[in-house]
């Protein structure tokens, strides 16, 4: 099982940037606990930090049969983005968009998200814990989805024995 995280622009300046919004922990901070609690479940993790739009698209697509879960921050892009919307659609695997803060009490272009409508759920307003709740998140429901795989499998053999 894959698991797929991927940051938009400015989650690189994580630690600088408006701590009374974001917190102190830098990106690397926050990744090498994912990587840990990933590692403790037995899931392969890959990171991903990009400021581009496109970019964000590109790596959506090659998620397609390589990852089983995407993690995404798209952060400004959130608030504008129909192609990071599309591929996420397109893709199909369950994601979960993640943002520090609470976008419901910021400014009114942040209540405005192209992505939440095509993701499985989001987490929102809990610092950068936020990720670990992804994180936690995430591996109920590829365990969810491995038993509903196994009891699939269970009823095609019992039909055709
Ligand atoms: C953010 C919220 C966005 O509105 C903002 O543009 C970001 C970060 C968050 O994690 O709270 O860059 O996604």
């Amino acid at each position: 099982m894959k698991i797929v995280v991927i940051q938009g622009p400015n989650l690189n300046m994580l630690g600088i940037r408006e701590q009374q919004v974001y917190g102190a922990m830098k990106l690397e901070q926050i990744h090498a606990q994912m990587k840990d609690f990933a590692t403790q479940n037995n899931v392969e993790i890959e990171f991903f930090q990009t400021n581009l739009e496109g970019e964000i698209v590109d790596k959506i697509q090659e998620c397609y049969g390589d990852a089983q879960g995407i993690i995404i921050n798209a952060a400004a892009y959130t608030h504008t983005s129909i192609a990071i919307r599309d591929a996420i659609s397109a893709v199909s695997i369950p994601t979960i968009e993640v943002h520090i803060s609470n976008i419901h009490r910021r400014e009114d272009f942040r209540k405005v998200n192209m992505i939440a409508p095509v993701c499985t759920s989001s987490v929102v307003g809990f610092g950068p814990f936020g990720y670990h709740l992804a994180m936690m998140g995430m591996l109920q429901i590829m365990q969810e989805m491995q038993a509903a795989k196994a009891a699939q499998e269970a009823r095609t053999q019992a039909l055709q024995a």
